[in-house]
């Protein structure tokens, strides 16, 4: 699998902020994450390969950027580089593409004006491009209304260089990759249930070793269980608790799982996964799980079609902000090939199991409708047409390639 992307892009932004380089080992080679090194080059830190290593210089100080920043379809890269800059003198910019130029914006902007940042966004501060004009930040308390990683490691980036603590309470734990990472290059990071604190600090450069993404993983993960006589094993697969809702929901599902050579290695735990296809029941997933696999929710939608019975998930009002409003994106688009979809304004119940049927998918600038819509084909007796794939390369270039493979092997 390719590397975490939500780590990747942590190794590079947190290395560009460190004291000494950055040894990164793994690391995501895809569209997100060329953003985040792009943006990081244009503030002045240095990028260059080394065999199998991603070795990050930082700038002495970060410089003012000489344009504005396009964070392609990364809400990671514009979030977290908000907290970097809002703190550090200079005017910058930060764009994206048409579907990060509808994404939310405010939830950043509102914490750290709390913090005395300048921060201005398009439309009433609600979506980029986002002006920040950096100033000196003091450290403050917040308390989020929805769990956020992004919006989390923004005030805590921004907490490294303000003054006095920061803290952030969160309504459930969203990946906690950034309270992690910062620990391992000597942050004391304090960690009390939801609540992350940190005082004003430079992290060291440290060296990374990036596990493959769960989330990439999902797709063949929920494949293999949904199709009797497949067996699929992702070997060193991040199983980071924070992430790991999907393997909670398939042992749920009753499909057949198995996790070995499990392990912690620069702080992040994996594992060697395996899955076999076989029957699937419904569940039902909500509360606090939801953090933990949303970004597996497109393909749980599609697997939801393959188990017996009322699949209902709640609490995901989350998913109509991320690169596209993916509730109605799977919703609509699993209901023309022919599942018992309802829709609710935070989830939806499927009812299954359906063969699917015929479908011209709009994949919407988001790569998971794309992936996803790719696994429902498997599941399908006549053909998924997806009208762009271009957007794969955002998280998964190589995701066709392996998916032919794998399909090959099956035949
Ligand atoms: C991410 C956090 C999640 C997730 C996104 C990556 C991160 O977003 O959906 O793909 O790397 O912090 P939110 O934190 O906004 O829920």
């Amino acid at each position: 699998m390719p590397g975490d992307k939500s780590i990747s892009h942590r190794a590079i932004l947190f290395g560009a902020l460190a004291e000494g380089e950055t040894r990164v080992t793994g690391i995501l080679d895809a569209e997100d994450v060329h953003s985040t090194r792009r943006a990081v080059v244009r503030l002045g830190a240095a990028i260059r390969e080394e065999g199998a290593e991603v070795v990050v210089t930082p700038a002495e100080a970060l410089r003012e950027p000489d344009d504005v920043i396009d964070c392609g379809n990364s809400g990671t890269s514009l979030r977290l580089l908000a907290g970097v800059l809002a703190g550090r003198p200079g005017l910058s910019v930060l764009t994206g593409d048409a579907s990060l130029r509808r994404r939310p914006v405010r939830r950043v902007v509102e914490p750290l004006r709390l913090m005395g940042a300048d921060l201005t966004a398009r439309d009433g501060d609600r979506v980029p491009p986002l002006v920040i004009r950096g100033r000196p930040l003091t450290g403050a308390r917040h308390r989020l209304q929805v769990a956020s990683a992004q919006v989390k490691s923004a005030i805590l980036l921004a907490g490294l260089g303000a003054s006095g603590e920061t803290v952030v309470t969160e309504p459930e734990r969203s990946r906690d990759h950034t309270e992690r990472m910062l620990r391992g290059m000597g942050v004391p990071v304090r960690v009390d249930g939801l609540t992350v604190s940190v005082t004003p600090s430079r992290p060291r450069g440290t060296r990374v070793d990036v596990p493959g993404d769960i989330s990439s993983a999902a797709f063949f993960l929920c494949a293999a269980a949904g199709l009797p006589g497949s067996e699929v094993t992702v070997r060193n697969m991040g199983t980071n608790p924070t992430r790991t809702g999907l393997l909670d929901v398939l042992r749920a599902m009753g499909a057949d799982l198995r996790l070995e050579r499990e392990r912690e290695v620069a702080g992040e735990p994996r594992a060697d996964v395996t899955v076999r296809g076989g029957p699937l029941r419904a569940t039902e997933i909500g509360g606090e799980i939801i953090p933990r696999l949303i970004d597996e929710l497109p393909v749980l939608m599609v697997l939801a079609t393959q188990a017996t019975g009322r699949t209902v998930i709640r609490d995901a009002r989350e998913l109509r902000v991320k690169e596209s409003d993916r509730l109605a994106a799977m919703g609509e688009t699993l209901a023309a090939a022919g599942a018992r979809v309802e829709l609710f304004e935070d989830g939806c119940a499927i009812d299954g199991p359906t063969r699917l049927g015929p479908v011209t998918v709009r994949t919407r600038l988001d790569h998971r409708i794309a992936m996803s819509m790719a696994v429902a084909q498997l599941f399908a007796a006549a053909p998924v047409v997806l009208d762009d794939v271009a957007c794969v390369a955002t998280s998964f270039p190589s995701f066709f390639t392996l998916l032919d493979a794998l399909c090959g092997v099956a035949r």
